[in-house]
């Protein structure tokens, strides 16, 4: 019992623990970013890794000559709660990001936009530093989405991202599956694909089965 009550409570507490604070910075090196199309002048591409090369002076940027939706993504490759997303951007004139909105989640499909909302890049003005925080609380997820809803570019000087590691995942394209948690995230989180491991980490912690270890 005083192992079920242990863990119930920390249970509990989890889900009251969600301060509105930055968490880590977490270190973006060897991240897989992605964009729409790179915008490129006659001295270099402005490539999607530009925005996390820890460099405010060189910036991604894309091209949509098509006049599309441009995006630019970051796969975290491992799933994240990310708690806030700070933004940089040069003083350039024709930067037009407040309209763009950020997503957040597991999936890279539909260009990300099926993943959680995050926030509007309200206020994020050419020459701006902007930290957002998420609507509500952090999101946990794997793909980092910044998405125009219009035809403007996306330009990203600086991408940090603060939160914290929360499992291991086996990832391809699409989906992502958890391999590994911590015994109190096991009971914490109630999604389909881990229902089953949870049934089965509830029996362990109730004493009726046995862990081969
Ligand atoms: C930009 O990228 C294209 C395609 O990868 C490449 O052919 C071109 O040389 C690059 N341009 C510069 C200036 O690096
Ligand atoms: C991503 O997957 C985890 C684990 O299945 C889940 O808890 C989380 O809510 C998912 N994220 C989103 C944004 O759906
Ligand atoms: C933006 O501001 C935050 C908070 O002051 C700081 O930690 C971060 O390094 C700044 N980022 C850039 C790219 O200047």
């Amino acid at each position: 019992v005083g192992r079920t009550t242990l863990l119930l409570l920390l249970l509990l507490f989890k889900q009251h623990a969600y301060a509105l604070h930055c968490d880590s910075i977490l270190t973006l090196t060897g991240k897989e970013t992605f964009q729409t199309s790179d915008y490129s002048d006659h001295t270099r591409n402005y490539s999607s890794d530009r925005a996390i090369d820890g460099n405010t002076k060189s910036c991604s940027h894309t091209c949509s000559e098509s006049k599309a939706n441009d995006w630019w993504r970051i796969d975290l490759l491992g799933l994240y709660e990310i708690s806030c997303i700070s933004l940089y951007n040069t003083d350039q004139k024709n930067i037009k990001m407040s309209s763009a909105e950020i997503y957040i989640g597991n999936s890279s499909e539909k260009t990300g936009t099926a993943n959680k909302r995050c926030t509007t890049l309200h206020g994020f003005n050419p020459g701006t530093n902007k930290t957002f925080i998420c609507d509500g609380k952090p999101i946990l997820g794997r793909y980092v989405t910044v998405y125009q809803h219009n035809s403007d570019f996306v330009v990203l000087c600086e991408v940090q991202i603060y939160g914290t590691k929360k499992g291991t995942t086996d990832c391809n394209r699409n989906s992502c599956f958890i391999l590994a948690y911590s015994k109190t995230e096991f009971l914490a989180l109630t999604s389909c694909n881990i229902l089953i491991l949870n049934v089965f980490f509830l029996l362990y912690t109730l004493g009726l089965v046995c862990l081969p270890i």
